[in-house]
């Protein structure tokens, strides 16, 4: 489970300070998949990024698993993300040179987890988000919708409880935004993986258990 609370972050650029969430408490369990709502600005990737350790908050507190992770060192806080949580990002940031396969194997290494063939998990991570034929495949030679599902299969190379996802879908078609979507719940169905993910879209609330809504940096009752 993460837990945060009365978290808020400031952001200070020269004299202007903004104060992108203030005084959020939440809580996620284990095995949701919850979606992060609002306007442009109402400081939802700030909050995913809160959630997922990527920054530190101004005041307030993160737990994950119990643990107080905020005032928790760097070097503790980049093993605890490699570990447990995985990212998709809106614009897949895949390395263009490498293949599907290596894509997904890269993170592998850089946690070196004693007795896991990480060749042969990246294989079967790919086969699991439907790409098991297009594992050689660079990144320009597939779709967008392909492209972020590799993204998807790299985040879980190193077996993560929670995934992060900030507009996963935010330059995909239709169809390919659909795809994504389906393989992020059936993730959280398969696997048990927490999933937490920002959209702009109203629709995309059929795909998870809880809604979570900002304005203005504050958590507000739905608007829809
Ligand atoms: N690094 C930063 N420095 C200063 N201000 C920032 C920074 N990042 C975000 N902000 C400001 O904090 C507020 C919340 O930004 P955030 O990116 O969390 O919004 P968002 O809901 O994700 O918006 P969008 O839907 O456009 O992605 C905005 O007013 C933004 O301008
Ligand atoms: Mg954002």
């Amino acid at each position: 489970m993460i837990r945060i609370k009365n978290l808020t972050r400031i952001y200070s650029l020269g004299d202007v300070r903004v104060k992108a969430i203030q005084d959020v408490t939440l809580n996620v369990e284990q095995g949701e998949v919850v979606t992060i709502m609002g306007k442009s600005g109402s400081g939802k990737s700030t909050l995913l990024r809160q959630l997922g350790l990527l920054d530190r908050p101004t005041s307030g507190e993160v737990y994950i698993e119990g643990e107080e992770v905020s005032s928790m060192g760097d070097r503790k806080r980049s093993h605890l993300r490699l570990e447990k949580l995985g990212y998709v990002f809106q614009e897949f940031a895949l390395l263009p040179e490498l293949s599907a396969y290596e894509n997904v194997y890269l993170p592998g290494l850089m946690l070196s987890k004693k007795g896991v063939d990480f060749r042969k998990k990246a294989r079967e991570i790919l086969s699991l988000v439907g790409l098991g034929e297009r594992i050689d495949h660079k990144p320009r030679e597939l779709s967008g919708g392909e492209q972020q599902r590799v993204a998807i299969a790299r985040s879980l190379i190193n077996s993560p409880k929670y995934i992060f996802a900030d507009e996963p879908c935010a330059n995909l078609d239709t169809l390919s935004s659909k795809a994504v979507m389906n393989t992020l719940v059936d993730l959280n169905k398969r696997l048990g993986i927490t999933v937490i993910f920002v959209s702009h879209d109203p629709d995309d609330k059929m795909y998870s258990n809880r809604q979570i809504f900002l304005k203005d940096g504050r958590l507000v009752e739905p608007y829809f």
